[in-house]
């Protein structure tokens, strides 16, 4: 594979770094910010790393009319070695360009995206907080740049990767948060976006996220389209329960999104000897574990969410109080795990982690 020049602007003045104590998800951003344009005929083209600022775009532009955009998530972190570690990032990519294809949006090459990232990291590398809890959160994104108020797949776009050192994506940190199960709205219906991961199933659901934020719940749960019975996924995160024993989470079904972590947590799940079911999963059947004593945990997986334990569940006013609001033993054996694999403190059985370094070497 050819490797595409990249240019490097350095920024004059660096800024401070905020307190890795006090991080807020997704308030600071670095120094520099990676670019590549992409023109119909031209391919990808122009790969960058400039300073961090603001975008000039045509107000024309097909995003900000049609919504025609795709984004990733994924975290850097720094071993106690001092090495910059990923986790699964070739995952990542590949979302990426599954995301762009249902948007009709040109694909990226994976091997050239990462190596890139790679680069970016480099030079970012004092920006990865080592705190307990902490990492570089890292937003690939793609927009249709083309100014044309007809509605059809651009023909210009730019692909972008900011980074954001981040803590916990919850006021609650890792303690259990409130989860209101939505009845009036819907996130995604099957043969729609809801698999893709494209803005407008995020601006669709801030209406149901305000009434639960009203009501002192920090997201929602989100319920099937057709019958509004059965569980799909939290707002920024895959859920999971443990009933009597089994771990289940909702199958893949055309409109939940396909998280890495869920993936990753359910080859964990294995490997651990539990039962584990990926099946469709109803809001009755999970008020009768409740009411039986069986529902023994819920926690939500996510980039962002990490693993985050649910200490309630609110359905239409029914509230389910789970493992007593407290972080059960089998979500921290899982945020243990999958944390210390992450940032290098345990080995890594699967495979998962990307050692920027060697990563480099292997692609120079
Ligand atoms: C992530 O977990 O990386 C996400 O993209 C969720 C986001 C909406 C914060």
């Amino acid at each position: 594979m050819t490797r595409l020049p990249m240019q490097i602007q350095l920024a004059q003045n660096k800024k401070e770094k905020p307190d890795p104590s006090t991080l807020v998800f997704g308030k600071s951003f670095t120094d520099h910010m990676l670019i590549i344009d992409y023109e119909e005929g031209k391919g990808w083209h122009n790969h960058r790393i400039t300073p961090y600022a603001p975008l000039t775009l045509d107000p024309a532009a097909i995003v900000l009319h049609y919504g025609q955009t795709v984004f990733e998530g994924m975290k850097a972190y720094r071993s106690e070695e001092g090495t910059i570690r990923l986790f699964r990032p070739d995952q990542n990519m590949k979302r990426l360009n599954y995301s762009l294809d249902r948007l009709c949006m040109p694909r990226i090459d994976e091997e050239n995206a990462l190596y890139a990232l790679n680069q970016l990291l480099q030079i970012e590398q004092e920006w990865i907080p080592t705190l307990e809890g902490t990492s570089l959160y890292i937003r690939p994104f793609v927009i249709a740049t083309e100014a044309f108020l007809g509605v059809a797949p651009a023909k210009s776009y730019q692909f972008y990767m900011i980074l954001s050192p981040v803590g916990s994506y919850y006021k609650e940190g890792i303690h259990p948060v409130k989860i209101l199960v939505e009845n009036e709205f819907v996130r995604a219906a099957k043969g729609g976006t809801g698999s893709a991961k494209t803005a407008g199933n995020y601006a669709s659901a801030l209406k149901a996220q305000e009434t639960a934020d009203k009501q002192g719940y920090s997201q929602v749960l989100w319920l099937d389209s057709v019958e509004r019975k059965y569980v799909e996924e939290v707002g920024s995160m895959n859920i999971f329960f443990k009933i009597n024993g089994e771990v289940v989470t909702p199958a893949i079904n055309g409109s939940i999104l396909e998280g890495i972590t869920r993936k990753s947590i359910l080859q964990l799940l294995r490997h651990w000897n539990m039962p584990v079911a990926e099946r469709q999963i109803s809001m009755d059947e999970i008020r009768s574990a409740y009411e039986s004593g069986e529902l023994e945990e819920v926690f939500g997986t996510g980039t962002a969410a990490v693993i985050s334990p649910v200490g309630e569940l609110n359905w239409d006013g029914y509230k389910m109080i789970i493992a007593n609001g407290q972080t059960g033993e089998l979500s921290t054996r899982l945020y243990d795990t999958l944390t210390n694999i992450q940032t290098g403190k345990e080995k890594d059985p699967f495979d998962w982690v990307y050692e920027i370094k060697k990563h480099v070497a292997k692609l120079a």
